[in-house]
């Protein structure tokens, strides 16, 4: 049995607790062993939810807690979070964030303090939402020279410009209804500005080079200065109005930015609407590669946080057996297939 503890219960960590329950099985078959949510750090109470039993208001208690071998972070902003995963990693638990703000700070810096107490850092969560691209990024594209990357990294913003543009709706109602959907930071300046884009594509160019791009060097421009009058121009040339956070490699530095750009239909990211966020990758061997996905919400974010979990709980108990076994999928005959 692996225990987790969850530090904050918004929108991501209830997520968390939500597919670490419902999907306890196929979880507990691919991660080898039963993984059980033992405490849930939190300001607030929640009287009639069965979340209550698990509720700690003392992070030292999680702390000290000899059981707990994996913490997740979902509190969000940078401070207490990064106090806390730093003393999680120095006792000995694993951490899974979704918090690219304490990743594009202080992840090198996390990133030792793990190694040198043996245990991991990890942060699918932090850029993409759902996507797995901090993964195949390390994992999948380690034989290739990253070249490029470039997409569209922030969902509130996308959704934003997406609803202006279909629907002529306005930008202050668009982004009451992105807050009421969980997609919004809780300061919704770090989306609209461009500030959370900003945060992934340092993390993501840290990452595809091995060190650090300080977010603060990055040229970043939001959605605020866009207007109607853009909006509508762009659709009168058949173009569309899209943040980007990219970076690419010229010679030995690499430049990056986030900014609006105006996209034709023949661009690849042009159909990538609403809470979708895209990444194109480019490879010196494999060429471009695209991630696809939904980029903010509950369980699209808590679902990649769960995937570092299992990941982590693998390492805990190597079994590859659980990844595929001699059992046969049932496979739906053709017919009954529906195009
Ligand atoms: N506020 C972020 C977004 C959440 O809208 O993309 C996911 O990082």
């Amino acid at each position: 049995m692996i225990n987790v503890s969850v530090l904050g219960y918004g929108t991501v960590g209830s997520g968390v607790v939500e597919i670490l329950k419902e999907n306890a099985d196929l979880i507990t078959k691919r991660a080898g062993e039963e993984i059980r949510v033992k405490s849930v750090l939190d300001l607030r109470d929640f009287p009639g939810d069965p979340v209550q039993d698990m509720i700690v208001h003392d992070f030292e208690e999680i702390k000290n807690d000899p059981d707990v071998q994996i913490v997740v972070e979902t509190m969000g902003g940078v401070h207490p979070a990064y106090e806390f995963v730093k003393a999680s990693l120095e006792s000995g638990k694993s951490v899974s964030t979704s918090n690219k703000a304490l990743v594009a700070a202080y992840g090198p810096e996390l990133l030792e303090i793990a190694q040198e107490h043996n245990v991991n850092f990890l942060f699918e969560a932090s850029v993409g939402g759902g996507i797995p691209i901090i993964r195949p990024l390390k994992i999948s594209l380690a034989p290739d020279e990253i070249l490029e990357i470039s997409g569209i990294l922030n969902g509130t913003t996308n959704y934003i410009l997406t609803e202006m543009t279909n629907n002529g709706s306005a930008f202050d109602t668009v982004l009451k209804d992105a807050q009421d959907k969980g997609y919004a930071e809780k300061d919704p300046t770090a989306d609209v500005e461009g500030y959370d884009a900003c945060r992934k594509i340092a993390i993501l160019t840290s990452l595809a080079y091995g060190k650090q791009l300080d977010f603060e060097d990055i040229y970043t421009e939001g959605i605020t200065k866009i207007t109607d009058r853009d909006i509508c121009y762009a659709k009168k040339i058949g173009a569309k109005v899209k943040i980007f956070g990219s970076s690419k490699k010229v010679g030995d530095k690499v430049s990056a930015m986030v900014a609006p750009k105006l996209i034709t239909s023949e661009h690849p990211l042009y159909s990538v609407d609403g809470v979708f966020n895209a990444i194109l990758v480019k490879g010196n061997m494999v060429g471009d590669v695209m991630f696809y996905g939904q980029g903010a919400g509950k369980l699209a974010t808590a679902s990649a946080v769960v995937s570092d979990v299992i990941d982590e709980a693998k390492h805990v108990n190597v079994n590859m057996r659980t990844l595929w076994d001699h059992e046969k999928l049932a496979l739906m005959p053709m017919d009954e297939v529906k195009s």
